[in-house]
C-alpha cells in the first residue's frame, strides 16, 4: 500500500467519520436477494446497511470495519432496529439523532453486544442527548459547507418544485462562486477533507482520471447529478443540505428506519458478529462455502491492484455457488475484468446497469452486483 494511503487508513480508523451510510441501501435491497438461508459478510461503515438485512432474517451477518467508532454505530443500529418495540423510539434515535432517556435506552440496546462495543457507548451515549446526526467529521464538514454557500432546509425545499436546468442554475450560484475562492479550494483539496469524504488518495485519483477534472469541479459536478434525483425523497440530499432527514415524508429515511422495515427486523434471529479488524483478516480465516453475499461498500477503490486480485480471490475461495457481490466504485471500468476474473465472478449486467442509475448518492460510477462461480 501507497504510504500515503497507509497514514490515511491509520488517521480514518482512529476517527468517527460518518454517521450515516452513503450508499442507497433501497436500491441494495432490491437486487441483492438476501434470505433466510443468507449468510452476508459485510463492511460495515456507519451501519445503515447492516440493520437493514435484518428485515430479510438472513441466518447470519458478519460485519467488519476497520474502525471501531463505526462498527459501534453499526451494531447499535441493528440492535435498535431489532429489540426497539416502538417504531416512535426508532425514530427519535436514529432518525432524529436523539432520545429523551439516552443512557437507559443505550444501556438496554447494547446489553447483548461484545463488551468493546459496551464499553464504547458507556462512555458515548451523550451524543443522543443533543443529536447524533451532528457527530462525526463528514457532519461538522457539511456544517460549515451549509454556513459558506448560505444553503439550508428551505434552500432545498425550494428546489423540489423547479426543474433540473433551475436546479442546477440555483447550484452554481450557491457553490460555484463559493469553490473559486482560493482558501476554500484549499479546504476542499486538503487531506482533512478527504478524511471527511472518505476517499482515500488512491480513490481520489481514480476519481480524478477517470473524470478528468480537478476535486473541486468534480464535487460541483456531483451536486448538480444529485440535483437530477427525486430531492423530496434523496435522504442524502437532506442530510448534507439540511443538516437532517426530511421528517415530512416516511420514506425519505434508510429503509431500516421505515415503520414496516422494523416490524420485520424485530422478528428476526439472524446471528451478527462484529468484528473491529480489516477485512482481509477475516477472509483468511474462513473456510470455504462460508458466504452467499458479500457487501463490500467503495473499499475496492481504496485498495491498490496487487490486493483487489487477493480480495478477488479470497471470494472465490470462501464463497458458496451463486454467491453474490455487491460493490460500488467510482470507475467505469471492471474490476472483475481487469483482474482476468470473469470465469469466477459474473457481472449481473441489467441489475448493475439499473443501480447505477438509480443510486441517490450519486457518487459512484457504478453500482455493481456479481455472481460467483466456481
Ligand atoms: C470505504 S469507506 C467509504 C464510504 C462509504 N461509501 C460510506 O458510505 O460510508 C466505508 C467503510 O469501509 C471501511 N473500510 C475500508 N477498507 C476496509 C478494509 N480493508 N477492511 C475493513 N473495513 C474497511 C472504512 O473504515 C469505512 O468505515
Amino acid at each position: 500500500m501507497p504510504l500515503r494511503d497507509w497514514t490515511f487508513e491509520k488517521l480514518f480508523k482512529n476517527a468517527f467519520v460518518y454517521n450515516i451510510l452513503w450508499e442507497d441501501t433501497e436500491v441494495d435491497e432490491r437486487f441483492l436477494g438476501v434470505d433466510e438461508d443468507s449468510s452476508v459478510l459485510c463492511i460495515s461503515a456507519a451501519g445503515c446497511g447492516v440493520a437493514n438485512h435484518l428485515a430479510r432474517n438472513p441466518r447470519r451477518v458478519d460485519a467488519v470495519d476497520i474502525n471501531p467508532h463505526h462498527l459501534a454505530l453499526a451494531a447499535l443500529k441493528a440492535s435498535a432496529a431489532r429489540y426497539l418495540e416502538s417504531h416512535e423510539e426508532l425514530y427519535s434515535l436514529f432518525g432524529l439523532g436523539r432520545h429523551p432517556n439516552p443512557e437507559r435506552v443505550v444501556r438496554r440496546l447494547v446489553a447483548p453486544l461484545p463488551r468493546w462495543i459496551r464499553a464504547y457507548w458507556k462512555l458515548r451515549w451523550r451524543m443522543f442527548e443533543k443529536s447524533m446526526v451532528q457527530e462525526g467529521l463528514t457532519a461538522q464538514m457539511l456544517k460549515g459547507v451549509r454556513a459558506i454557500t448560505h444553503t439550508d432546509a428551505e434552500w432545498l425545499r425550494r428546489r423540489i418544485g423547479e426543474t433540473v436546468a433551475d436546479r442546477k442554475r440555483a447550484i452554481e450560484v450557491a457553490f460555484g462562486a463559493a469553490s473559486e475562492k482560493p482558501w476554500i479550494r484549499a479546504a476542499l483539496n486538503s487531506p482533512l477533507n478527504l478524511i471527511a469524504l472518505g476517499v482515500n488518495f488512491s480513490q481520489r485519483d481514480r476519481i480524478l482520471s477517470t473524470e478528468q477534472t480537478d476535486l473541486v469541479t468534480f464535487l460541483i459536478s456531483h451536486l448538480k447529478r444529485v440535483a437530477e434525483t427525486d430531492l423530496e425523497r434523496n435522504w442524502f440530499a437532506w442530510y448534507a443540505i439540511a443538516g437532517h432527514f426530511n421528517h415530512d415524508r416516511p420514506d425519505a429515511v434508510p429503509p431500516y428506519l421505515r415503520e414496516c422495515h422494523h416490524r420485520e427486523s424485530k422478528r428476526a434471529t439472524t446471528t451478527i458478529s462484529y468484528t473491529n479488524g480489516n477485512l482481509f483478516d477475516t477472509l483468511r480465516r474462513a473456510g470455504p462455502d462460508t458466504w452467499t453475499h458479500y457487501t463490500l461498500c467503495d473499499a475496492v477503490d481504496w485498495m491498490p491492484h496487487p490486493v483487489q486480485q487477493e480480495l478477488l480471490d479470497q471470494i472465490v475461495r470462501t464463497s458458496k455457488e451463486g454467491a453474490r457481490v455487491l460493490y460500488r466504485t467510482v470507475e467505469d471500468d471492471s474490476l472483475v475484468e481487469r483482474h482476468g476474473m470473469e470465469r469466477h465472478l459474473k457481472l449481473d449486467v441489467d441489475a448493475s446497469q439499473i443501480a447505477s442509475e438509480l443510486d441517490r448518492t450519486r457518487q459512484y460510477r457504478r453500482v455493481n452486483f456479481y455472481t460467483v462461480a466456481h
